[in-house]
Parts: C-alpha cells; structure tokens; sequence
C-alpha cells in the first residue's frame, strides 16, 4: 500500500514515544513462539482466533487479555526478544527515542523474579541503543488494583536497579483505584530520586488528576482525557506545564471516546496543554506510533505544521536532557522547512 503525502510527512519525521507498555507490544504470533518454547499451551487455536478476542468494551475488558498474554513471558530472553522486537518495528518508523513502561507486578505475582524481568527488558534497550541509535529511559509501573503494600515491595525490588529507572508510574484498573491510594509509595519513590508519573482521567474523574498532582506529585499524566471537565484544572496543567501523553487508537479500542473526529488535541493545543501522540499498546490497538499518527492525521485533517508541533512537543515533553531535547526539536523543525511544499 503506498502512503499519501501526508503520511509519508509523518513516517519520515524523527519522533519520540512516551506512553507504551511493553507487556503491550506482544503480538500474537510471537506469543504463539514464545508459548510453544516454554511448554505452554495458549486457549487460542491461532493467530486469527487470538485476534479475534481484542474487541473491548472498556479498559478491563483490555487488561484481562493483556495479563493472560504477559503470563507466557518468563525467561529473561523472553523480556529480551519482546523488547528488541519493538526497538526494531518503531525505527522502521523513525521513532529515536522511547519512554519504556513495564509492569514487574504482573511478573512477580506468578513467580517470575524482578531480576528476570527488568534484566531482559533493559539488556535489548542497551543493544536497541548501540545498534539502532534509540536511546531509551525506562519507567516502572505500580498495578494499581494492588495494594499499596505491594507497590511498596516491588519499590524495594528495583533500588538495586535505581541507576536503570527514570520514574515511577501507576497504571490497571483506574476506576475505584485513585492516586491517592499509592500516596506513602510514591513519596518513598520520589525521595528516592524517582520522577513520578500517572494514568489518570482515561476512565476516572477529573478529580484522580487533581489528586495525581497533588499528592503524587507527578511531572506528566498519562491519558488525562478527562481533564476537559474541568476548566480550573485545564488551566492548571497549563500553568505547571505538565504534558499529557494521549493514545488515540487506543482511545478507541477501549472506547474512552468514541471516534478520532472528536479528539480533543486541537482544544487541548488551544489551551495551552502540552499533547503528545503514543501507541500504548500497540501490538492491541492496531498500530504504533505512525499508525496512531496517520488515523490522527486523517480524521482531523491535520496539517504538516500540526504534525512537526506534535513530533516537537514529545521531545519537549520527554526525560531526555535539555541540550538532546533542543537537539531533536531543531532536527523536526530542518525537516519541517526542507518537507513543507
Ligand atoms: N491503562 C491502564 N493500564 C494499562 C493500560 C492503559 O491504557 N495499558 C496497559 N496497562
Ligand atoms: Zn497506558
């Protein structure tokens, strides 16, 4: 299939990605590989039949899927080959750098060691960095309809790895699960030296972002869909200039909204919120990062100059130190002025 101009404008451009769990970009035919090298059997005949299964109502529809696939990973080579397998599909699409969510909790609970994990995940980043050129920080998830006492355990089980994780995050089941819940765990982490993170308002109120600033004090939000509802907390975004990493496609999959013609970047743009484009879980929301892009691209008739503000703002909003974040946003701008005809 060849691409409009516009989608090639979009391929072309140095981008990076700031939302995505790795757990989500297990596509089904290496589960299936995966599966048959550890003695497991999937409850799905096929590919087909597996694919068959990703239609989802809301958010735990998806993460009863999601922790059934992320279960067949269990040797470190696992975790490895998962991770180099997206470092290898986003330079296809000239993502150069990543912002890497993982979820030890969903590995531990069932045995797997925290060393297996973050030991696979991180060796593919380091070999995706020398190789390929990506460079990479790596974000730590707290399941969030766990305990508060479990995230504080698993907070114990990566200090040994403190030097290789940027920040703490909080993702799963949203609803009746609120930031402050993970208060006394996000201040150890933070005190730690770890930058702190949340989803929050992609099924949740308004009021889970209010409580992710100010009692987790995190430095971006993930999702925050739900901002819009309120118009104080609209402006306070803007003002503490804290970015929003949103998922279009899976927005759509999970039905946070209802199509791509309604999405809210360009009301968000207008009030001054810093947006970025992500693929979440790519591998269960039919595309990553170019493919969010061009059905964004599409639906809104956005416009080259939107797209490059886009590239530019998930450098803007990244952990990359303020000389390589100046460094990509004039790499997008050069490619902007020699693309813009
Ligand atoms: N929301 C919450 N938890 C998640 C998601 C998500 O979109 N993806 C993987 N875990
Ligand atoms: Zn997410």
């Amino acid at each position: 299939m060849s691409l409009s101009p516009i989608d090639k404008f979009i391929e072309g451009m140095p981008k990076a990605e700031l939302h995505l769990h790795i757990e989500g970009t297990f596509e089904p035919e290496m589960m299936f590989q995966i599966a048959k090298r550890n003695g497991r059997i999937l409850p799905y005949r096929s590919v087909e039949d597996l694919k068959d299964a990703y239609r989802f109502n809301n958010l735990q529809e998806f993460l009863n899927i999601y922790y059934t696939g992320a279960e067949l990973l269990i040797e470190e080579l696992d975790f490895y080959e998962l991770t180099y397998a997206y470092l290898e599909r986003v330079h296809a699409q000239n993502v150069v750098h990543v912002e890497v969510f993982f979820d030890p909790q969903t590995h531990t609970d069932r045995g797997v060691s925290f060393d297996t994990v973050i030991k696979g995940i991180h060796r593919a980043l380091e070999d995706g960095q020398q190789k390929l050129g990506i460079t990479f920080k790596m974000i730590m998830c707290f399941l969030r309809h766990l305990p508060e006492e479990s995230a504080f355990k698993t907070l114990e089980q990566a200090l040994p790895y403190k030097h290789w994780i940027a920040g703490v995050g909080l993702d799963s089941s949203e609803l009746g699960n609120p930031p402050s819940k993970f208060k006394n765990v996000f201040e150890k982490a933070r005190q730690e030296g770890f930058l702190a993170l949340a989803h929050a308002g992609e099924e949740g109120p308004a009021e889970y972002i209010w409580e992710a600033l100010d009692l987790l004090h995190v430095v971006r939000i993930d999702h925050g869909n739900r901002c819009l509802d309120d118009q104080k907390l609209v402006k306070e975004l803007a003002k503490r200039k804290i970015p929003l990493t949103l998922c279009p496609l899976s927005n759509v999959a999970l039905k946070v909204v209802k199509d791509l013609s309604q999405y809210p970047i360009i009301e968000m743009t207008r009030r001054g919120l810093l947006i970025t484009v992500n693929s979440d879980d790519p591998a269960y929301f039919g595309g990553y990062l170019n493919e969010n892009f061009f059905a964004l691209a599409k639906a809104l008739f956005l416009s080259k100059t939107d797209l490059a503000r886009l590239a530019k703002n998930s450098f803007q909003a990244s952990f990359l130190e303020e000389s390589e974040k100046k460094k990509w946003i004039a790499k997008v701008e050069e490619y902007y002025s020699a693309n813009n005809s």
